[in-house]
C-alpha cells in the first residue's frame, strides 16, 4: 500500500459517515464544520458544485479546529490542484478521467476516486488505487450489488455515497469491503440554512454511532 493510500485511509478510519457538502457561502460552512466535528464527524467532503466552495474549504481548514477537509465532485485537474491548495487533504471525483488521474499522481494529497461497474473498479486497481468511492450506491445496486463485487474484487475497499441515510447506512457498513459511507443527509440544507448547528451535531453524533 501506497503512502498516500494510507493516508487516505486514516482519514476515511475516523469516522463511518462522511458528510457530503454543498455550501452556499463560505462563512457558514465554518459554523457548519464545527458543528459536525462536535457531533464527532471529523473527516468532511466539500463539493465543488458552488462558486462559494474553494473558499469554503479554506475556511474550514483555516478555522475549524479538528476538522479534516476534503474537496469533492472534483472533474478535472484544475480543479484537483485548486482544491489541495485552498487546503484539501483529500480530493473525491464521481468518476476518472486521464486528466483527473493525472493531477492525482502528481499531488501529494490522496484521490478518492468513484466506480460503479466492475470494469471501473479493475481499472482503478490497475492504475494503483485500493480504495474507491461506490457512486452512486443506492442507483447503481445498493448494498447487494456491492457485495456481490467483494470475492470477485476482494481487495478493494470502497467508501458508498449516493442515496444513504441513517435508515440504509448499516447495509453498507456490515459488508467486507465497506469502510466508511458518505452522505448528504447529516446536513440538510433548512438546518443550515436556519444556522441550527446544534440540531447538526445530533445528526452527526447519530452518524458517528454507528458501527463501521
Ligand atoms: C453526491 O455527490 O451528491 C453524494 O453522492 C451525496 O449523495 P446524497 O445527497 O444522496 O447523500
Amino acid at each position: 500500500m501506497t503512502g498516500k493510500t494510507e493516508k487516505l485511509l486514516s482519514i476515511l478510519k475516523l469516522q463511518p459517515v462522511v458528510p457530503v457538502l454543498i455550501v452556499d457561502d463560505a462563512k457558514s460552512a465554518v459554523g457548519l464544520a464545527r458543528a459536525l466535528v462536535a457531533g464527532g464527524l471529523k473527516a468532511i467532503e466539500i463539493t465543488m458544485r458552488t462558486p462559494a466552495a474553494l473558499d469554503a474549504v479554506r475556511a474550514v481548514a483555516d478555522e475549524v479546529e479538528g476538522a479534516n477537509v476534503g474537496a469533492g465532485t472534483i472533474l478535472n485537474a484544475r480543479d484537483y490542484e485548486a482544491a489541495v491548495k485552498a487546503g484539501s487533504t483529500f480530493i473525491v471525483s464521481p468518476g476518472v478521467t486521464p486528466g483527473v488521474l493525472s493531477a492525482a499522481k502528481d499531488s501529494p494529497v490522496p484521490l478518492l476516486p468513484g466506480a460503479a461497474t466492475a470494469s471501473e473498479v479493475m481499472t482503478l486497481r490497475e492504475a494503483g488505487y485500493e480504495v474507491l468511492k461506490f457512486f452512486p450506491a443506492e442507483q447503481a445496486g445498493c448494498a447487494a450489488y456491492l457485495k456481490a463485487l467483494s470475492s470477485p474484487l476482494a481487495g478493494t475497499l470502497f467508501c458508498p455515497t449516493g442515496g444513504i441515510s441513517l435508515k440504509n447506512a448499516n447495509d453498507y457498513l456490515s459488508l467486507p469491503n465497506v469502510i466508511c459511507v458518505g452522505g448528504s443527509w447529516v446536513a440538510p440544507k433548512d438546518l443550515v440554512s436556519a444556522g441550527d448547528w446544534a440540531a447538526i451535531t445530533k445528526l452527526a453524533s447519530e452518524a458517528a454511532a454507528l458501527k463501521a
